[in-house]
């Protein structure tokens, strides 16, 4: 036979096989879908929380994740709006409205309720709305940011349906001092752009690749939106600053090590993780881009790091010598299990899945930007994907290689999401970690996030 047509035959063999597999993933999102958007909404005002509150957890002991993380909320709140946007049924859409409304009003109770970090970078509150008084990682600075740009989403579709009167009044109402939730964060994160704080971790304190980028999208999605609402100063005001931002944040980038640097800066916390290995990295663009252009999934920068942490994951994690996907924690040095910061850090639910849209999204990004350049920055990530050595090119539309990374970065998605699945529960419940060595989840159970990651991973894919 000749060698073209054995290659023939072993492409389409392949992609007889990845379809299948493609196929097996949809079938299980179908209903894992449903138990995660349903385990979600009853972490929203659960008994015993305060209207509006999110707890990251049912939890209440070992570890207590009974509590309203900003950071949990707003990425939660921020699926719960995806749900609204996708929800056909009149009840279902009232039912997702009224949790929105309610994680407003509270989400202003938050901001006015004097707090261990004097501010609005304070990290948690109790699930009643009190604050949080016992000794933490705070303040944390992505956590306003987080919430502004969800929020700003919600005002753009409460503006569509008319409702302008209630979003100036409770999200943006363009005055000093504020009485809205988006403008107060806006103002919060602008002023703050020099202050160490500490990371989504809660360990390190420094200047995050994370947190910058998130407080860089809320500060664009904002700048529109006080734009649209009148407020043209403060729009301008809050453009200059996420331009600001952006030289801080490509300053992250290690042109020797073509790495990422997950902190810059470090002036406190933890003093054990020096891999710059971070998982937040890729969190980073999940979160912070705005579709500008500016580090987007497919950024070279992105594709590099993300190689390295997933190459690091493999090794070190022994649920990844059996079955498909790599399980991803948070980074290797980790010393959190779920319980208590003594141990051994594991695989995380939402990192997997956080990995998984991560390539289904860089896969709709160079479906529609239409081209690929190989370079030294990228070269890795790709012939790792491809399993081959790739010469300098630049791939068009209509070009094969491209169609085959295409499609790789769509099966390597799926990959990621059947290492989940591999490790969920039968009904479907999800914790936050994966023990590293027996694939049990660990940790605190039915996590919220790890139920947002799942949906927003599924959305993903197309
Ligand atoms: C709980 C935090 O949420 C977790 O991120 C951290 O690793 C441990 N405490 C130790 O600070
Ligand atoms: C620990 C994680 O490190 C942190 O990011 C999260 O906010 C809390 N757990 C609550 O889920």
């Amino acid at each position: 036979m000749g060698h073209s047509i054995k290659y023939a035959i072993l492409l389409v063999a392949a992609t007889l096989w990845s379809n299948a597999f493609a196929n097996e993933i949809s079938q299980w999102l179908v209903s894992q879908k449903q138990v995660s958007g349903l385990r979600l909404l009853e972490n929203i005002s659960p008994e015993g929380a305060a209207r509006g509150a999110v707890v990251a957890s049912p939890s209440k002991d070992n570890p207590n994740y009974f509590r309203h993380w900003i950071r949990d909320a707003g990425l939660t709140m921020d699926v719960v709006i995806g749900m609204y946007q996708r929800a056909t049924n009149a009840d279902e859409k009232a039912q997702l409205r009224t949790r929105l409304v309610d994680y407003v009003t509270f989400s202003r109770t938050n901001q006015v309720t004097p707090n261990p970090s004097g501010g609005l970078g304070e990290p948690l509150f109790n699930a009643d709305g009190s604050p949080f008084n016992q000794g933490w990682g705070r303040p944390q600075n992505d956590s306003p940011a987080i919430r502004a740009y969800t929020l700003v989403r919600l005002a753009n579709i409460l503006l569509q349906e008319g409702q302008a009167g209630y979003v100036r009044e409770w999200l943006y109402d363009g005055k000093i001092p504020t009485s809205s939730v988006i403008k107060a964060d806006l103002e919060y994160v602008a002023h703050h752009l020099d202050d160490t704080s500490f990371d989504l971790w809660e360990e390190v304190r420094g200047f995050h690749f994370y947190t910058r980028m998130v407080q860089r999208r809320a500060l664009v999605d904002g700048a529109k939106l006080a734009e649209t609402l009148g407020d043209g100063g403060a729009a301008n005001f809050y453009r200059a600053k996420a331009r600001e931002l952006e030289g801080k944040i490509d300053s992250h980038w290690h042109w020797s090590d073509k790495l990422i640097m997950t902190t810059l800066g470090r002036d406190g916390g933890i003093d054990y993780k020096n891999s710059h290995l971070d998982a937040s990295t890729i969190l980073a663009v999940l979160h912070g881009a705005t579709g500008d252009g500016f580090f987007p999934p497919s950024d070279d920068r992105i594709l590099a790091t993300a190689a390295k942490i997933n190459e690091r994951f493999k090794a070190i994690y022994p649920i990844n010598n059996r079955g498909a996907g790599v399980a991803i924690g948070r980074y290797p040095e980790d010393r959190y299990d779920g319980y208590s910061t003594g141990g051994e850090g594991n695989p995380w639910i939402l990192l997997t899945n956080g990995f998984g849209e991560l390539y289904h999204r860089m896969a709709s990004d160079f479906e529609s930007r239409g081209y690929i350049s190989f370079n030294e920055v990228n070269r890795p990530f790709f012939q790792a994907l491809l399993h081959r050595s790739l010469p300098d090119a630049r791939l068009s539309r209509g070009d094969a290689t491209l169609k085959e990374i295409l499609r790789a970065l769509r099966a390597e998605g799926d990959a990621y999401l059947a290492r989940t699945r591999t490790h969920t529960a039968s009904d479907g419940s999800m914790a936050e970690q994966l023990n590293r060595h027996t694939g049990f989840m660990q940790g605190a159970r039915d996590l919220t996030w790890s139920y947002a990651s799942l949906l927003s991973a599924a959305w993903a894919r197309r």
